[in-house]
């Protein structure tokens, strides 16, 4: 088949750390058969340098012509001092706004070859986790495009009071939740809601939603958890959960939280989704990117670390395409070269034994040769 492809590279270590991304698709896909195009866009920081703006006129409309875009990340202290409108994370909000994206899916899991890059002790591990197993294996699924970050904001005239509005309508809450439900039936069955419905109006409708919705569901088990308890119930039991679906705001908080649990949120992919198709396996239009930023201070020094976005052109097989075995093979490509002891800095073990540090390059080129060299045989990977 053939699959065309956006790509924004975007700024700081977004390039480096794209490129191999790129090149680990196409390795891919010459194994398996596919044929992947790329249009490369400029957005962000780039874009504000080259053209003023964030996000130009007409890039929404050329990514939706392609069958899903791949992002690398965008912002950096250039353009800090600019004004809300005119900063590249705008041109963040825009593509998933433009898109329709409604749902962030960001898995995190404590990988056991990165077991001592956690800063978690093996008992709070093992409390509450299937089995009692050391480890946990979660799902977070954000709303991506309402709420606080897309409500109504102003200032007062003389600039001394500012406000930002959190508004959700029944159709958004629903969209995400059934989201959360097509993954969690996938996964362990088990969703949990967090919300602040002790005190927010809006996350009072999260939850009557979610009660109705619930009853349609009753092979996932559904439970309700306040955003405060559930940021402390990430640290002290993390494998308690499976799926968690929660607002724009709450979501991208306890994401950054719970990266730090799998050792480096260098590990970290996404996928934003559209509507899923009629079988509720495919997303009609899908948004990848790592949830790392384009952290400027590394930019340009060959250590930032390249498996988030890997595994984030990973997540656009699966979810974009439905190529499930072609994204195991990545998948697997990254575990067999964690397994071989290389790691880059940010996920260095505090020990090092066993471990050798490398640069982005050299941990990329490792993951394509896996990839290249992985026993595949008509169609399918086999271990
Ligand atoms: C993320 C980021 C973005 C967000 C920023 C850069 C606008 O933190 O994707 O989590 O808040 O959504
Ligand atoms: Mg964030």
């Amino acid at each position: 088949m053939n699959y065309s492809i956006a790509l924004i590279p975007g700024d700081g270590i977004g390039p480096e750390v794209m490129g191999p991304a790129v090149e680990i698709l196409d390795a891919a896909g010459t194994k398996a058969g596919h044929v992947f195009t790329y249009v490369e866009l400029e957005a962000g920081g780039l874009s504000i340098d080259r053209s003023g703006v964030p996000l130009p006129d007409g890039v929404v409309e050329k990514v939706s012509q392609c069958d899903a875009l791949l992002l690398g990340a965008v912002g950096g202290p250039r353009w800090e001092k600019l004004p809300g409108h005119l900063r590249p994370e705008r041109a963040l909000l825009g593509l998933r706004k433009g898109l329709g994206v409604f749902a962030n899916l960001r898995p995190v899991s404590l990988l056991p070859q990165l077991r001592s890059a956690c800063p978690l002790k093996d008992e709070v591990l093992a409390a509450g986790s299937p089995g009692g197993k050391a480890g946990f294996d979660l799902l977070i699924v954000r709303e991506l495009t309402g709420g606080l970050y897309f409500g109504e904001r102003g200032r007062s005239a003389d600039g001394s009071l500012a406000f930002d509005t959190e508004t959700y309508s029944r159709t958004e809450i629903e969209r995400v939740l059934r989201t959360g439900y097509a993954a969690a039936a996938k996964r362990r069955k088990k969703l949990c809601m967090v919300d602040k419905s002790n005190v927010l109006e809006s996350s009072r409708l999260w939850r009557e939603v979610a009660e109705e919705l619930a009853k349609e569901y009753p092979l996932i088990e559904t439970s309700y958890m306040y955003v405060d308890n559930c940021a402390m119930q990430l640290v002290r039991s993390p494998g308690q959960f499976d799926v968690i679906v929660t607002s724009n705001l709450f979501g991208d908080i306890l994401s950054d939280e719970a990266s730090v649990l799998t050792g480096s949120i260098g590990m970290l992919p996404s996928a934003s989704l559209g509507s899923l198709d009629a079988e509720g396996g495919k997303s009609i239009m899908g948004m990848y990117e790592p949830v790392h930023g384009s952290a400027p201070d590394i930019a340009g020094k060959d250590i930032a670390n390249p498996l988030a976005a890997i595994l984030s052109a990973a997540m656009m097989l699966r979810y974009s395409f439905g190529l499930e075995k072609e994204a195991a093979l990545i998948g697997t490509a990254v575990s067999r070269v964690l397994d071989s002891g290389l790691r880059t800095a940010d996920i260095a073990g505090k020990s090092g034994a066993g471990e050798t540090v490398v640069g982005t390059r050299a941990m990329a080129d490792a993951v394509l040769e896996a990839v290249k060299s992985a026993p595949w045989t008509e169609g399918e990977y086999h271990a």
